[in-house]
């Protein structure tokens, strides 16, 4: 079934989805009201979802990015990240930041998309969040900022 790809009101953004990627709910209700969400959905079920915030006049941050886990990893991710990259370039976007952790397919993801590591923002984990957050059994610490600019990138 082909992915259709839309905007929605932030008051309709899928949580459940957007927790995958933030565990904080405070964080994604605080910065969801100055940002767009966009779903991503297969039929009747919506299998995606993430939220970009306008930085400045020109430039981005993909601030979540979520695929529901039963719908991971056969492609859905990819897509709706490229999406999202031709609706900002197309809208004459400078640059889309985002900010991953420092290990993990995230990074690989993202990378392979034209981001680059561009500053680190070291502790922001353990400075941000109350309780400790692991991946694959590691603590994460500091977090990478990636930038995909959209002048010197061709994806
Ligand atoms: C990151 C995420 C959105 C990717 O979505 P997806 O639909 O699974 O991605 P795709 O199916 O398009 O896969 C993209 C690549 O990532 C790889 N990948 C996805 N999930 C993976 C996992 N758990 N472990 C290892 N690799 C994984 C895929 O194999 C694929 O690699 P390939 O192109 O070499 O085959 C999804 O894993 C997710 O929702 N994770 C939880 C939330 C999250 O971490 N968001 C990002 C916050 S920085």
């Amino acid at each position: 079934m082909p992915l259709l790809i839309q905007e929605v009101p932030v008051t309709n953004a899928p949580m459940e989805l957007l927790l995958l990627a933030d565990p904080s709910e405070d964080k994604i209700r605080s910065y969801l009201l100055r940002s767009k969400c966009f779903v991503a959905s297969s039929g009747a079920v919506v299998v995606g979802a993430c939220v970009v915030q306008l930085r400045g006049t020109d430039s981005h941050e993909l601030m979540s990015i979520a695929v529901h886990p039963a719908h991971q990893k056969t492609g859905y991710g990819t897509e709706l990240l490229k999406w999202v990259i031709e609706y900002y370039r197309n809208s004459g976007a400078r640059q889309l930041e985002v900010g991953t952790g420092t290990f993990g397919h995230q990074l690989a993801f993202y990378q392979r998309h034209g981001f680059r590591v561009t500053s680190i923002d070291r502790d922001f984990f353990v400075k941000n969040y109350p309780e400790p957050i692991f991946e694959d059994g590691i603590q994460l610490f500091d977090m990478l900022r990636l930038t995909l600019r959209y002048s010197v990138n061709v994806v």
